[in-house]
């Protein structure tokens, strides 16, 4: 593992590292270094197409990234950062077209990390870091996991397991309207409390908060997250059917199902999700059967959004009745 030294010094020459944040491990590159961004997208394979987010310690270094910093921009900062929160926003020329794929905006997002906010205090600009896993798959939410998932070769600066376990909440600000890109920790109803309790916003422009889809958000595409064992998501009913067909089967192949009982606390669930598909990847099976109880999980609860957004898109089958992409 490394030192925050030893991080900048890669950093400065054009490396990544991986990067401890309170939701998931980043690949992190220096936004000052086309060859730090372009590793970051060869390492991870991911398409060029798809744009990265730029980790920020303070809102002065946030502002510095772009070309206008909307009010609602600062309320959203103030309640959430460092947080969970990516705000996607027009991006300054300071910012190259390579870390955008060529979008006028960048997302932003200052994490509540220790480690994280002391190496780009350090280093003294933006990092842009996607999660540290290849394309589509699942996140690593300790360091060990950063090292597997590029066979040792990612410098990583151990930060502890993740707290928040799922990736943050991606929004836009389209005038009066917060588009929520992408569910995560902080939920609608968070921001909707912030705006209802802010006597600074004018009574009579009402804010809208709305979870929609964006085009260029690769959490948007219909398979992500996807462990290296196939996904079935189903209800704790379905399960029980699913197990005497799958006893079966098993008896015919050589691996086994696994279960997952999802955690009835959606904390405790959203911070255990990733290291479970990869303590039960690790086995082998033929598939992992996620079983959601609902007698206690109401999956229609806000709190739940980001968990079964992930869950859906990770599952190779979804027999769960509704569509929570
Ligand atoms: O919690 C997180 O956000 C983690 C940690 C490392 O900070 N990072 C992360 O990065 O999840 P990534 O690249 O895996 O996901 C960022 C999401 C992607 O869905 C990307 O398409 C979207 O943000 N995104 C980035 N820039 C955008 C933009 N300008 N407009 C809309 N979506 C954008
Ligand atoms: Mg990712």
């Amino acid at each position: 593992m490394t030192t925050i030294e030893k991080a900048c010094e890669v950093l400065a020459n054009g490396g990544v590292i991986g990067m401890p944040t309170e939701t998931v491990y980043g690949l992190a590159g220096s936004i000052k270094s086309e060859k730090s961004i372009k590793n970051i997208f060869s390492i991870k394979e991911r398409p060029f197409f798809d744009p990265l987010i730029v980790h920020v310690s303070s809102q002065a270094m946030a502002k510095s990234l772009v070309k206008e910093w909307p009010m609602l921009a600062e309320k959203l900062a103030d309640a959430f950062w460092p947080g969970p929160l990516t705000i996607v926003l027009p991006k300054s020329n300071h910012v190259s077209d390579l870390i955008t794929s060529g979008l006028e905006s960048v997302g932003l997002r200052c994490p509540n990390h220790k480690l994280a906010l002391e190496l780009i205090e350090t280093i003294g600009h933006g990092l842009a870091a996607p999660s540290a896993n290849k394309f589509t798959k699942t996140s690593p939410t300790t360091a060990q996991h950063v090292k597997d998932e590029f066979n040792n070769e990612v410098i990583v600066l151990d930060g502890g397991p993740c707290e928040v376990g799922i990736e943050s909440t991606v929004v836009g600000i389209e005038e009066n309207t917060i588009k929520i890109y992408r569910p995560g920790k902080i939920t609608r109803q968070d921001i909707l409390e912030l705006f209802s309790n802010n006597a600074l916003i004018d009574a009579s422009s009402e804010i809208l908060v709305e979870y929609t889809s964006s085009p260029v958000a690769p959490g948007q595409l219909n398979h992500h997250y996807m462990p290296e064992a196939p996904v079935i998501l189903c209800s704790e009913s379905c399960a029980e059917k699913l197990q005497e067909k799958l006893n079966e089967l098993d008896k015919k192949l050589t691996a086994k199902a696994v279960f997952w009982y999802v955690p009835k606390d959606p904390i405790i669930a959203a911070r255990e999700l990733y290291a479970k598909f990869r303590e039960l990847s690790n086995e082998f099976p033929s598939s992992i059967i996620v079983q959601l109880d609902s007698s206690i999980i109401d999956i229609e609860q806000d709190c739940w959004r980001g968990i079964i957004n992930r869950l859906t898109k990770a599952a190779s089958y979804n027999l769960l009745s509704k569509d929570h992409s």
